[in-house]
């Protein structure tokens, strides 16, 4: 079956000499440790119109990789989990506070706030990620500098508080407040872009399942970020990926932190409003 915008998307990439091709996805369960049994394949939410089932990233990458993050010893990513649990207790900053100062029920104290992020602030009058409240620790409770939004020290930090969630579904609010950088965000996610002119739907909503050149298409999840990625041995952000793929279209891209890319990132993590966060994923 093949959409007009699809056929039109085929023949732009065949002029940027990329190629799709069909290949059977791995389908199977992600249990971590013998023991999570995440959700990594579920119905589509509602208000999702050209999808009826949507899937973990995990399921389409190689079985050596999949195997990778389904024990705790053996995905790379927890390393920096170990240097985030490190950094909780280290005191910053003009206050003189560390994290657990004043957390004091420790990091287990954000179960559940990964699965319900980004959402709408209203102290800060509009969206806000996961680094924008680590970073208003920092700056205003601890006086202390703010991190960058991809610096190790950070992805760190959000795969340590991501993981208290580790199989809680991604329940993100898209009503209410939060309903205008919700249709900002998809917005940005069916408009083409680039040299290439294409969108994120054109290849995470019209092709997933297939290979682009040697890169075997997901539908684009977030619930596994940060994302270890083996392609450079570290921890990735949200946006980092974001801006990877608009770069790869040859668009520019939007700057991390950006209230355009919260209002995507908004917009992608309901479109896995059902998978659970998988803490720290294991990626290409
Ligand atoms: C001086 C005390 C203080 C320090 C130090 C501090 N925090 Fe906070 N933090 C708070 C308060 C107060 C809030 C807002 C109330 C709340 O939601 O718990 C908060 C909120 C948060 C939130 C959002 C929680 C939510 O449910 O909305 C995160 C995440 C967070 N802090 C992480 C950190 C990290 C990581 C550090 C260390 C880098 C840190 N904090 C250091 C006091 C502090
Ligand atoms: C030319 C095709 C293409 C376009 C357009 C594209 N991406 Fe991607 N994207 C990829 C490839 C290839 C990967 C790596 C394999 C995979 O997971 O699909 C990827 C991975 C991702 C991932 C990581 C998924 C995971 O589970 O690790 C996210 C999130 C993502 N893209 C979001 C986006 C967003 C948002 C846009 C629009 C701004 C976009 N992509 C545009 C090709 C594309």
């Amino acid at each position: 079956m093949i959409k007009p915008n699809l056929q039109r998307v085929a023949s732009i990439v065949t002029v940027a000499a990329l190629t799709f091709s069909l290949n059977a996805a791995v389908a199977s369960d992600l249990v971590i440790n013998e023991e999570i049994s995440l959700t990594n394949e579920t119905a589509a939410p509602a208000h999702l119109e050209n999808l009826t089932t949507i899937y973990s990233g995990w399921n389409f990458r190689k079985s050596e990789t999949q195997s990778l993050q389904m024990d705790d010893f053996d995905n790379p990513g927890m390393i920096f989990v170990d240097q985030a649990i490190d950094q909780w207790n280290v005191v910053e900053g003009e206050a003189g506070k560390s994290c657990a100062a004043c957390h004091t029920g420790g990091v287990e104290e954000f179960a559940g706030l990964r699965a319900v992020l980004p959402r709408y602030d209203e102290e800060a009058g509009g969206i806000q990620s996961m680094e924008d409240y680590i970073n208003e620790c920092r700056t205003d409770r601890m006086q202390a500098d703010a991190w960058k939004w991809s610096e190790s020290k950070m992805t760190a930090m959000t795969a340590l508080i991501g993981l208290q969630s580790r199989g809680m579904p991604v329940n993100v609010a898209i009503d209410g407040d939060a309903a205008e950088a919700w249709e900002l965000g998809k917005e940005i996610y069916y408009q083409p872009v680039g040299q290439l002119d294409m969108a994120c739907a054109s290849c995470h909503e019209d092709n997933y399942n297939t290979y682009i050149r040697a890169d075997f298409l997901s539908q684009g999840q977030t619930n596994g970020f940060p994302a270890y990625r083996l392609k450079n041995a570290k921890l990735n952000s949200i946006h980092a990926r974001f801006k990877g793929c608009m770069k790869n279209i040859r668009a520019t891209p939007y700057k991390e932190g950006s209230d355009e890319f919260r209002a995507l990132e908004l917009y992608v993590a309901s479109r896995g409003n059902g998978l659970s966060v998988e803490g720290t994923s294991v990626r290409n």
